[in-house]
């Protein structure tokens, strides 16, 4: 069983995030994940070590052998063959922007270079959503075979309604999104 990491690189640990991590905690298992470069500060910090191991250090300080990191901008696409010979897969704890800010390579990518990179294609998905899509490639379904929608509109209430301009794998039919996220937007009054 490989080890989820991930490597929080926003400057605090927002509510969105810890949703989208209590997510990864769900797809992953929570004795497969590790949060690093965690503040132990940040008012949010010991929520996370209900969801996975929590490591003050950044994962570029763990001297990680056989890991691959996950970077939207980077030529070659994991596939399920080699997928299952890493130990580690690490991914950037970044909330999705638009336009994309490219953040995964400068940010983490260029400091482990030791560790291999592939993306899971060029759309942009949240953390919580390229983990669920890295697993089903470990578990051997390539990203050809895998169904996605791209930008998803939340209703709101009667008049307004939410676009989120990413790409969410399906499952079953369905666009895979956290429901406490959906609860948050719901009751969120301005963005
Ligand atoms: C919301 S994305 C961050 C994208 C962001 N616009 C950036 O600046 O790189 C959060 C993380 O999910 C992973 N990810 C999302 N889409 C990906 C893709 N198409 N290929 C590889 N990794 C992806 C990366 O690890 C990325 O750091």
């Amino acid at each position: 069983m490989p080890v989820y990491i991930i490597e929080h690189l926003e400057p605090e640990i927002w509510e969105w995030c810890l949703m989208e991590y209590e997510n990864i905690s769900k797809i992953a298992g929570r004795a497969n994940l590790w949060f690093t470069n965690i503040n132990s500060q940040d008012r949010n910090a010991k929520k996370l070590e209900k969801f996975g191991k929590v490591i003050h250090e950044s994962v570029a300080t763990l001297g990680l052998k056989n890991a691959c990191i996950l970077d939207p901008e980077v030529p070659k696409t994991l596939e399920p063959e080699e997928a299952k010979s890493f130990d580690y897969f690490i991914f950037g704890g970044i909330l999705g922007d638009y336009p994309p800010r490219k953040r995964t390579s400068p940010e983490l990518t260029s400091k482990l270079k030791n560790a291999q990179a592939r993306n899971i294609g060029k759309k942009q998905f949240s953390t919580d959503n390229a983990v669920l899509v890295t697993k089903r490639i470990i578990e051997g379904t390539p990203l050809k075979d895998m169904h996605f929608v791209e930008n998803l509109t939340i209703p709101i209430n009667e008049i307004e309604s939410i676009d989120l301009p990413y790409c969410y794998p399906l499952v079953d039919g369905k666009p895979q999104i956290s429901g406490k996220l959906i609860n948050y937007l719901k009751k969120k009054k301005s963005f």
